[in-house]
């Protein structure tokens, strides 16, 4: 029963106003529901819709207590629809009029016994038709249209949630909006940078906002009783109710929030894009909602329980705990309302789901028309390094479409393992376009000479000399006709998956593994740091996967060697502050990717090493013009100091952490200070490996 959107709105409003709007099928609803307390001789004996449908003697007290009870009009659309209930849920016919129509004359009527409400015992059958009491017909209209309230209130405040969101992302893409119109507007003026305005923030805010919002929201679904009409009604057990419709109202709220979870749980989502919030907002976003149903749920659960125990107490002092509790759910499921909340998030389910496939076939399957090897998959390698405990992850993708950017990140799965379809994300931390080096990917650098022209090869696989590896490279180049493209990521073992992927490295020999790894991405959005003059990374450990895209990226920029169309870059000075546990996972990084950078006059690096390594360093760094110190850098002064500078030099800075939660806290927090003492200029940016 899918009613449309602003019907079931204005209705919810109207009864919330307080005047319901009965339908015309309410009348004969609350007849044939009063006769399930009355047992009737005759065939069929059982079953709710095979009597009410087919009893002679039951239909015919239908019948009767219509004519006496309900407008024509209410009649004619009441009997209708119970002709209908009965084929749908009964799969039986109802008897028409005509078959039990001489119990039906005037006569007939005006004689039948009037019975009140609790008058007849159940298990003792009438053997002629019975007309119920007006009194009795009343309380049952009545509960059924207080339960009609109720019920549409359980949506209304459904929908309250949906407006709830709808307006915090109406806000949220009002504003992507209107920083994009101000920096197309501004795209040449001087000062853009300033008016730069990403959510990041407000982002924030308004999760604390909606964190708050959600609490009194559920807070409110459980209280959501109150209130007199409800309790208006002569009806004996008042407790009963409040429980019946709280049960109810958890049980309806958890089911509205079901299409949220769905929508801000996918990866595939198009509220990211319009809004520029990141999956990891959403996420939160998501979570917040799982939370709320989840309590929600067991809220219904719960009360549900305490009302079958109840029940089971007082079984035989009356039947009217029955008719709240089983017959009114049965009117109520009859009309399968609560799908209508399940099929949208099936919808968002499948859709994702269909793109996510798409985007891997895309990444990892290229069929050629040409050429010996038409058909080319996606070929990784990865290598364990038990010092840096770090796995490094090289990735050839099948496709060559892939144009790698700061940013990016993909979710890995490992196909022909026993679960296939696990996936985790990760940050492209580096590429290059050079094939595979068949050596050690975890060598130390050996030769870089003349092959630094960062413009072409962000990367290089360090100990590759080209004329050396000639007949290796080309030997490579024939059997796998690879473009030459490498993505590199960076990989922490912790206990799940990634920790099967360590046991996989130091199962094999050289630690080093040809496997097949495939790709989902990209996703993730591109900041645009070289919009800004200074610009400061903050990262700790494998975060640094985020960072090393955007130095080659300056690097590419301030070469102009990047495409046309590409903004040239504006950074005067990037500082990185990156904070690890193992020396030797800064040694690697630092001699590898981060290479070219470290000899640049506007590029500095400072290293931190937490942890005791017993590993002495494999290089040392100091002939690169940097050190390695022991302990944490303190972040605030940092930050502090490099607000001051810019703020001195009039420039805009831009500030990236990647990190554990509590330096991301903390950085935020300094960058907080900064700007209340009035270093207004600063962008912050954070990136998240928390999903
Ligand atoms: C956008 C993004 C980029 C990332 N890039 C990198 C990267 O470049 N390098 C890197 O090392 N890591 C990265 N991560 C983190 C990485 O995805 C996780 O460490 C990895 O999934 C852990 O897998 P596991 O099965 O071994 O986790 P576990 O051992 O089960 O857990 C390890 C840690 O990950 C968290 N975690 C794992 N799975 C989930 C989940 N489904 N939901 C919530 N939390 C979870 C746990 O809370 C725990 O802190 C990134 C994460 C995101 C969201
Ligand atoms: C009419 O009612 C009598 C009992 O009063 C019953 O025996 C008879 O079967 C009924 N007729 C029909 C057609 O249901
Ligand atoms: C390699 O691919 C190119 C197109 O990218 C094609 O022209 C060439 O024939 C291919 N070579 C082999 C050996 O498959």
């Amino acid at each position: 029963m899918l009613r449309p959107r602003w019907l079931v709105v204005a209705l919810a409003f109207q009864s919330a106003c307080g005047s319901s709007l009965p339908q015309e099928e309410q009348c004969v609803t609350a007849v044939y529901s009063t006769y399930n307390y009355i047992t009737f001789a005759g065939t069929p004996a059982g079953g709710l819709w095979d009597t009410r449908c087919q009893n002679p003697l039951k239909v015919a007290s239908i019948y009767a207590a219509s004519e006496t009870y309900c407008r024509d009009s209410e009649r004619a659309a009441g009997l209708a629809q119970l002709a209908s209930f009965c084929e749908e849920f009964g799969h039986v016919e109802l008897l028409p009029r005509d078959a039990v129509a001489e119990n039906l004359t005037e006569d007939a009527i005006r004689n039948m016994r009037i019975v009140d409400y609790l008058e007849l015992s159940r298990g003792d059958p009438v053997e002629t038709p019975v007309l119920i009491s007006a009194s009795y017909f009343n309380v049952m209209f009545k509960t059924l249209d207080s339960w009609q309230y109720v019920s549409w209130s359980h949506h209304a405040f459904g929908y309250i949630g949906y407006a709830y969101w709808a307006a915090i992302l109406f806000l949220g893409m009002a504003s992507h909006l209107y920083s994009r119109m101000i920096r197309s507007r501004k795209a040449r003026a001087e000062n853009e940078v300033e008016s730069n305005n990403y959510p990041t923030t407000s982002t924030s805010s308004l999760n604390q906002w909606g964190t708050e919002v959600a609490w009194m929201y559920l807070y409110k679904s459980r209280g959501g009783t109150r209130g007199g009409r409800l309790l208006a009604l002569d009806w004996p057990n008042p407790t009963d109710q409040i429980l019946r419709y709280s049960a109810d109202r958890t049980g309806v709220m958890s089911f509205v929030n079901f299409p949220l979870m769905w929508l801000f749980g996918g990866r595939n989502n198009i509220l990211m894009w319009a809004t520029g919030w990141s999956f990891a907002t959403f996420n939160i976003y998501h979570r917040h909602v799982a939370r709320v149903a989840t309590l929600q749920g067991v809220a219904h659960s719960i009360i549900y329980v305490v009302i079958y125990i109840r029940v089971g107490f007082r079984r035989r002092s009356t039947h009217l705990d029955f008719l709240l509790i089983f017959d009114s759910h049965s009117i109520v499921f009859e009309g399968h309302e609560y799908w209508q909340y399940l099929w949208p998030a099936v919808g968002v389910w499948v859709l994702d789901r269909g793109l996510r496939i798409i985007r891997l076939v895309y990444c990892n399957i290229h069929i050629g028309v040409t050429g010996r090897n038409k058909v080319q998959m996606t070929r990784s390698r990865m290598s364990y390094d038990q010092d840096a405990d770090v796995i490094r992850l090289e990735v050839t993708p099948g496709t060559k479409v892939l144009r790698p950017k700061p940013g990016d990140y993909y979710f890995l799965y490992q196909p022909l393992q026993f679960v296939g379809w696990e996936n985790h994300p990760f940050t492209v931390g580096a590429w290059s376009y050079e094939p595979r080096s068949d050596r050690s990917p975890v060598n130390p650098p050996g030769k870089q000479d003349g092959v630094l022209d960062v413009s072409q090869l962000p990367l290089l696989s360090d100990n590759l000399n080209i004329e050396e590896n000639q007949d290796e490279f080309q030997e490579t180049a024939e059997k796998t006709n690879v473009s030459g493209m490498n993505l590199i990521f960076w990989i922490r073992p912790y206990d799940g998956w990634t920790q099967k992927l360590r046991q996989e490295c130091l199962r094999s020999k050289d630690q080093i593994l040809d496997t097949t790894i495939l790709l989902e991405g990209p996703y993730g959005h591109n900041f645009p740091l070289w919009r800004y003059e200074s610009v400061l990374l903050i990262i700790g450990g494998t975060g640094i996967a985020s960072a090393v895209p955007y130095i080659q990226d300056h690097i590419r920029r301030s070469a102009g060697g990047g495409e046309i169309s590409e903004e040239e870059t504006r950074i005067r000075d990037i500082e990185l502050v990156w904070t690890a546990r193992q020396t030797a996972f800064l040694h690697d990084v630092a001699s590898r990717e981060l290479l070219p950078a470290l000899g640049r006059e506007d590029f500095q690096a400072s290293f931190y090493a937490t942890g005791v390594s017993a590993a002495p360093p494999r290089r040392d760094l100091a002939g690169l013009g940097c050190e390695i110190s022991t302990g944490r850098p303190h972040i605030q002064s940092l930050i502090m100091s490099r607000a001051c500078d810019a703020s001195a030099a009039g420039s805009t800075l831009a500030i990236l952490v990647c990190g554990p939660a509590g330096m991301a806290d903390e950085a935020r927090a300094a960058t907080h200070l900064a700007m209340r003492q009035g270093y207004r200029s600063i962008k912050y940016v954070e990136e998240s490996f928390a999903w």
